[in-house]
């Protein structure tokens, strides 16, 4: 990269500018000047490049954020990452959790995979460097082994229904190889999955779903077609079971078996690229995503996989009944992303107290969790102690300056303490980071003709 580069997104009407070390947007005002400017460095690099480059920045707190623009190698161009090609797109806003790292790097600080992921702890082989001290997935069972790949290629969606839960008491680094992957996590797909909807990451997904995996019982691994270590795909991988496809058919005999089986299409999730479709089928779909799709999803989730019990399809189906919340918490008391979903059941079901009990526990567990604090405000300002509320949302801002929710909560929280600059303030720089909101756009409107 030698010159900055000018990127403009037309269906956020945003202007960005890429250099070697920073990202920078703005948009520009009735009179064309820039207005709204958000200006990150990039700090970490995430992706192979086979597909795409996506940048993230670490905030002076210590965060990382996605940022909005990735660069694809099949167009050798910048363009919106996966996932931020609509009007509404979180921008710089996306904080790459713990469960992102899992399967892009090889420790919770970005960093390569590691020999680890695959082969278990390797202290052990590298004091006695021989065979016997290490794990070979080789020589794991058929099911074993294609959960070595699939606890990062398994991804049954990355939009519209969660697409999975860990077991009770597991964190997300507890996977290790030669574990069953039904003892880590649950998996969820959408009732009314349309057979030929192509996410980015879908190569498990898809590959399950086709009858050569099914029928194959077990002798088809991701390794039976790819070497693990260079990931290469092997010559010949097909007619070792299928020596007599197409026999005598000059067209086929001897042609490149993907071309035709496994087509390379674009994904729903990331229209910039394309990849193998995994679903081998006599005659595979081959339509092309041409927009983003982030429409709704409100029809029922189901397990995938892996069994799930019907209290974690229940919450997984956004139930609001907090004693599926309240019974899962008692069996994972350590689940933050639970304990904040029994909390917000609580506040739509106008029960602070309870609420703020559960919150605050979720923000001693994980004091990093703005969410639980945005929340938390609230339920004490619902209790009527707004002088607490507030507090609590200032701490939330320190500790995360770009959540909107929170800073628009701080602007509630001033404004029914009276004081208007504050609250204006606060709004006002919700704008900025998400031009979009019409809730902070719309509270600042109010408050100014106040
Ligand atoms: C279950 C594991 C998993 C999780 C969780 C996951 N990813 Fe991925 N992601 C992958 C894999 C594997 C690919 C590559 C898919 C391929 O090339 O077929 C991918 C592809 C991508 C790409 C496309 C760029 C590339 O490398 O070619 C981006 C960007 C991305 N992921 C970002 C994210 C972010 C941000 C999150 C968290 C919100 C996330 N991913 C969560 C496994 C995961
Ligand atoms: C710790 C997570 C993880 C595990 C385990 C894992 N992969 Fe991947 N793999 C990824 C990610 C993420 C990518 C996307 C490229 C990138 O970002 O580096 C990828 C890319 C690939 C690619 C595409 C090559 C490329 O350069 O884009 C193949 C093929 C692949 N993996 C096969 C496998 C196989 C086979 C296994 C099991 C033996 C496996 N992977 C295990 C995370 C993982
Ligand atoms: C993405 C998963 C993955 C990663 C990462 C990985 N391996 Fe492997 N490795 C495998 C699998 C699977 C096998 C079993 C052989 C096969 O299926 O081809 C294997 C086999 C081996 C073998 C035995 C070779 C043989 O012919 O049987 C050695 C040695 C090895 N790996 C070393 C390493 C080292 C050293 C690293 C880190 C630099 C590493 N591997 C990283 C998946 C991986
Ligand atoms: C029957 C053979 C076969 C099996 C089994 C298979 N793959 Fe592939 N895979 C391919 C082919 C062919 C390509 C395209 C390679 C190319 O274009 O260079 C590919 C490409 C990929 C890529 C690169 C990104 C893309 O989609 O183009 C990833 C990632 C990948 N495979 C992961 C996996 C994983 C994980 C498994 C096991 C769940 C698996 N594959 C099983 C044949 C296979
Ligand atoms: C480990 C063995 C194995 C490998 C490797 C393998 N297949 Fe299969 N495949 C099977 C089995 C078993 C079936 C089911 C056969 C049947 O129904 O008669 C099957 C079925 C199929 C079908 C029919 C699918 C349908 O929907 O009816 C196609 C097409 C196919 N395979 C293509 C391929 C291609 C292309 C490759 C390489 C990229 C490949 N297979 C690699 C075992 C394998
Ligand atoms: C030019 C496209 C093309 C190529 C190349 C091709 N196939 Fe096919 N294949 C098809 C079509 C289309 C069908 C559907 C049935 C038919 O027309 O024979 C099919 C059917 C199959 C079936 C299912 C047969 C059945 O009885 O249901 C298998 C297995 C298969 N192909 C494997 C392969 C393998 C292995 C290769 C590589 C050596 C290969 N194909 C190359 C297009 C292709």
């Amino acid at each position: 990269m030698v010159s900055p580069t000018m990127f403009y997104h037309q269906s956020s009407n945003r202007y960005y500018r890429v250099d070697a070390s920073s990202m920078r947007r703005h948009q520009l005002d009735a009179a064309g000047e820039e207005t709204l400017v958000v200006a990150k460095s990039i700090d970490v690099a995430v992706g192979s490049g086979n597909h795409a480059i996506t940048y993230l920045h670490r905030t002076p707190q210590g965060r990382l954020l996605e940022l909005p623009l990735s660069w694809y190698s099949q167009k050798q161009s910048w363009a919106m990452s996966p996932g931020y090609d609509r009007p509404n797109h979180e921008d710089f806003r996306r904080e790459i959790s713990d469960s992102c790292l899992f399967c892009h790097s090889g420790s919770p600080q970005p960093s390569p995979i590691g020999c680890n992921r695959c082969h278990g702890p390797v202290a052990q082989h590298l004091q006695s460097p021989k065979p016997g001290t290490i794990l070979n997935p080789a020589k794991l069972d058929a099911q074993r082994q294609l959960d070595v790949c699939l606890q990062c290629h398994l991804q049954t969606t990355s939009a519209g229904i969660q697409d999975s839960v860990r077991q009770p008491g597991m964190n997300t680094w507890a996977f290790q190889p030669g574990m069953a992957l039904s003892d880590y996590k649950m998996l969820f797909v959408r009732e009314t999955e349309d057979e030929g909807r192509l996410e980015i990451n879908s190569a498990g997904y898809r590959l399950l779903q086709s009858a050569c995996f099914q029928k194959s019982e077990g002798r088809l691994q991701c390794t039976t077609c790819h070497d693990p270590h260079t990931a290469k795909v092997r010559v010949k991988s097909c007619v070792q079971c299928h020596a007599a496809a197409h026999a005598g058919d000059q067209r086929r005999e001897g042609a490149s078996c993907e071309s035709c089986h496994m087509p390379k299409r674009r994904p729903v999730d990331a229209i910039h690229t394309s990849i193998t479709d995994h679903k081998i089928a006599r005659e595979p779909i081959i339509t092309h995503a041409t927009e983003e799709d982030h429409g709704p999803y409100d029809g029922k989730a189901i397990p995938f996989y892996i069994h799930a019990d019907p209290l974690t399809l229940a919450a997984v189906n956004r139930s609001d009944d907090p004693s599926v919340y309240r019974q899962l918490t008692q069996r994972d008391p350590k689940n933050v992303p639970m304990l904040a979903m029994l909390g917000k059941v609580l506040l739509r079901r106008n029960e602070p107290v309870e609420a703020a009990k559960v919150l605050e526990r979720a923000a001693t567990l994980d004091p990093s969790c703005t969410d639980c604090l945005a929340h938390l405000a609230v339920a004490n300002a619902l209790r009527g102690d707004l002088r607490h509320s507030l507090e609590i949302l200032r701490k939330a801002v320190a500790g995360n300056p770009d959540h909107v929710l929170a800073r628009i909560n701080l602007g509630i929280a001033y404004e029914s303490l009276g004081d208007r600059a504050q609250a204006d303030d606060a709004y006002s720089e919700a704008i900025r980071l998400q031009p979009d909101s019409t809730e902070a756009a719309e509270r600042r409107r109010r408050l100014r003709q106040r």
